[in-house]
């Protein structure tokens, strides 16, 4: 990969970030499209990093109630007038048109907005991004069952999690695990070995062991690789996308196939990330769109693996993208 690559230009690569970002015109030399107003389903505008927040805003300040007084309240005389709507709080209309949210608030222990604890099967659990999912869904109050090939453990800032050996590319070892979750999660990795097919087959056994457990949703981590920068040229053909990630980012094009293909009966959502993904801050703020890749407000293409497993537990609370691709980076 040339460092005058088109890809690179402006670039910094860390060596714990797992993908390039496209921030240059592609081979038609327009620019990668950023989520459009209206369409993009965009969580928030990220802030000038001048602005932004170590903390999210907790639901605390968001709150406009008053007070509660300790003296205990006399019943009012007055005939009761009817309670007025409850002001909305999070979402508001950014200044392109697009749909802006408050950050998520610091995660908290009663589960997700609708309050329902989920029992979480994640395999990948000890990666890169799987660690981060475990740790967010942890301590939004979800149970998490982390599963990996090899035996061992999970830390996850003072919480030690033991994991559970798996496989997912093995149908019965995946209908095992699953069977009584509410959620199957995937974010295995294609390098070890590489060339193994790894994610075409774990996308087969995966939707053959959750049906066969009884459990409707899968949500699997997905690759920028496969994501358009224009209407005929994906990320992954375009120039300076590194040779070294491509088999990894052909594997999870096979894979979103089969999702496509054979994923009736199963809720599964592929949510591809932004093509930069590495350790970092947990915002609380990203985007989200469908099949093209989603750039800041600098034209990069990126996102805090921290910030990736927010929209990631987002969406297993919500499920608003049932049956389909979502693309998530920072906005
Ligand atoms: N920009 C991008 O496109 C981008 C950037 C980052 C990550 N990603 C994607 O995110 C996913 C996770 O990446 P990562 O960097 O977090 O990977 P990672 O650090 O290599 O971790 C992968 C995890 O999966 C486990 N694993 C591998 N194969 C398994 C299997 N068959 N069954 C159960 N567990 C298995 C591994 O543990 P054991 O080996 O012990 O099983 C490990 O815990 C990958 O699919 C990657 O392509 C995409």
């Amino acid at each position: 990969m040339s460092a005058q690559s088109p890809l690179w230009v402006g670039q910094k690569f860390s060596p714990t970030s797992r993908c390039v970002m496209p921030t240059a015109p592609s081979k038609s030399g327009k620019s990668p499209k950023r989520s459009k107003p209206g369409r993009s389903r965009a969580s928030a505008s990220r802030p000038k990093p001048s602005a932004r927040r170590t903390k999210p805003a907790s639901r605390a300040a968001v709150s406009r109630r008053p007070a509660r007084s300790s003296k205990p309240q006399r019943k009012p005389k007055a005939p009761l007038r009817k309670a007025k709507a409850k002001p909305k709080t999070a979402r508001a209309k950014g200044p392109s048109g697009s749909r802006q949210a408050a950050p998520r608030p610091a995660p908290g222990r009663n589960g997700g907005p609708a309050g329902k604890r989920m029992k979480i099967v994640l395999f990948g659990a000890g990666g890169l991004v799987g660690t981060r999912i475990a740790k967010e869904a942890v301590a939004r109050g979800h149970k998490v069952v982390p599963v990996q090939r090899s035996a061992g453990g999970l830390d996850l800032d003072g919480r030690h999690l033991l994991t559970v050996q798996g496989d997912a590319t093995d149908p019965r070892s995946v209908a095992e695990l699953a069977k009584g979750a509410d959620a199957v999660v995937s974010a295995v990795s294609a390098r070890n070995p590489p060339g193994a097919d790894t994610l075409p087959r774990a996308a087969k056994a995966l939707l053959e062991g959750t049906r066969k457990a009884g459990v409707r949703r899968l949500v699997v981590v997905g690759g920028a690789g496969s994501l358009s920068v224009d209407p005929r040229t994906m990320l992954l053909d375009s120039p300076g996308f590194p040779e070294a990630y491509k088999p990894e980012a052909r594997e999870h094009l096979e894979a979103l196939h089969i999702y496509r293909r054979d994923g009736q009966g199963v809720d599964w959502t592929f949510i591809s990330p932004a093509a930069a993904v590495f350790p970092g801050e947990r915002t609380g703020r990203y985007q989200t769109g469908e099949d093209h890749v989603l750039l800041d407000a600098t034209g990069q293409s990126r996102i805090s693996a921290e910030d990736y497993a927010v929209a990631l537990v987002d969406e297993l609370e919500r499920g608003a993208n049932k049956g389909r691709r979502m693309a998530v980076a920072w906005p």
